[in-house]
């Protein structure tokens, strides 16, 4: 799968974003390991600290159907800035995948990439606490 086409599958779940308090839609696409690919959307709250990322959303449909290794994640919003994922969101893609890709698209369809452990370095994960 191109990195174009990762990023219209972000794209088209952007659609789906429950976004009523921010007004900033988010899409996310994750690619895993043996080319399957899982969508999110970012789903917000009345409160406000429940909101959930689309990147999450994304984590969660995939590990909640068996998979746990990732090669990249795509994601769109309609901002005429790239979308960067937020530390938490960094947090929870470094606990499966520490060096995945990261495609970060806006709304004219440019997009920057990055290694994960750009984005998240000296990251604690389990090795931590051995
Ligand atoms: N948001 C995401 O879904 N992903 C990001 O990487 C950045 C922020 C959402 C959360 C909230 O619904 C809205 O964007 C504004 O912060």
């Amino acid at each position: 799968m191109t990195d174009r086409n990762l990023i219209q599958k972000a794209e088209a779940a952007m659609k789906f974003s429950y976004s009523p308090y921010s007004r900033f839609a988010v899409g996310a696409a994750l690619e895993c390991e043996g080319g399957e690919v899982f969508t999110g959307c970012n789903i917000e709250n009345a409160a406000l600290g429940c909101t959930l990322c689309a990147e999450r959303a994304a984590v969660a449909a995939a590990v909640s159907a068996g998979h746990r290794s990732f090669k990249r994640i795509a994601i769109a919003s309609a901002g005429s800035s790239y979308c960067t994922p937020c530390g938490q969101c960094r947090q929870v893609l470094s606990e499966f995948s520490p060096t995945m890709e990261v495609l970060c698209s806006r709304a004219d369809g440019r997009y920057v990439s990055y290694r994960l452990d750009k984005l998240l370095p000296a990251s604690f994960g389990n090795e931590q606490m051995l």
